[in-house]
């Protein structure tokens, strides 16, 4: 059964799992599916190949409009180009990883950014993933959706992606991993601007322990259950 259009958020800290579970969980459901971290993530390339100072955010601001997010034959915003530029792999790489929180945390980076995503998932039947989308960018979204896992786990998964051992060899490597996810986590939620919070409304999903289809179950469950409730009456609290 395909659900009604409906607005997805699924916001939960870096390596929680939002893009991949987020982007298998909207295919299952036909929805379209956005990952907006790489609004910021490209955004974070251009300063830095433009020498604009990170934390400079009306300067940040300023390069929004170069940013452009595509959308595959399936209706995937996974993709960005910066300046004209295919940078998606670019924005991947750990230099990226390391400042992209710092670029983030700009207010005014973040408030230009607020209506392109906005825009996005106007005409609904989407999933959005993000840190913010079900508090600040979407706080009408339909059903959210919290990702999470504890540091260890999100760490093991980031280790995974880069194909980094945690062997006495990569030893260090698989430490700095875990410290810059740590790092990236306390920036996240300690920002003032649209921090890293748990909706009101949103359904928690610790994925722990989960294989990644267990994972997408669980979302695309949630989902479907959220929106099999009878809408309250009118006047009811
Ligand atoms: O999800 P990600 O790791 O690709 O996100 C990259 C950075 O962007 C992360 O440090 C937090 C920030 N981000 C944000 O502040 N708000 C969003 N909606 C999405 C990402």
């Amino acid at each position: 059964m395909t659900p009604r259009p409906l607005v997805v958020a699924v916001d939960g800290p870096g390596s929680s799992g939002k893009s991949t579970v987020g982007a298998l969980a909207a295919e299952r459901l036909g929805f379209r599916f956005c990952d907006t971290g790489l609004f910021y993530r490209a955004a974070a390339w251009l300063a830095l190949h433009r020498h604009v100072p990170l934390d400079d955010g009306p300067a940040l601001a300023a390069l929004v409009p170069l940013l452009e997010l595509e959308s595959d034959r399936r209706g995937r915003y996974v993709r960005v180009r910066a300046d004209g530029r295919e940078v998606t792999a670019l924005v991947h790489r750990p230099s990226i990883d390391r400042v992209v929180s710092e670029v983030a945390r700009q207010p005014e980076l973040r408030a230009a950014l607020l209506s392109r995503q906005r825009v996005l998932a106007r005409d609904g039947s989407i999933v959005v993933a993000g840190r913010d989308i079900g508090t600040v960018v979407l706080p009408d979204a339909d059903v959210k959706i919290y990702l999470d896992a504890s540091l260890a786990e999100r760490a093991r998964r980031r280790r995974l992606e880069r194909g980094i051992r945690d062997d006495e060899r990569d030893g260090t490597e698989a430490r700095l991993v875990l410290d810059d996810l740590r790092k990236r986590d306390a920036i996240d939620s300690g920002r003032e601007m649209a921090p890293l919070r748990i909706a009101r409304d949103a359904i928690v999903i610790r994925t722990d322990g989960f294989e990644l289809s267990e994972a997408v179950d669980a979302v695309v469950r949630a989902v479907l259950e959220r929106t099999r409730e009878p809408a309250p009456e009118a006047g009811t609290p």
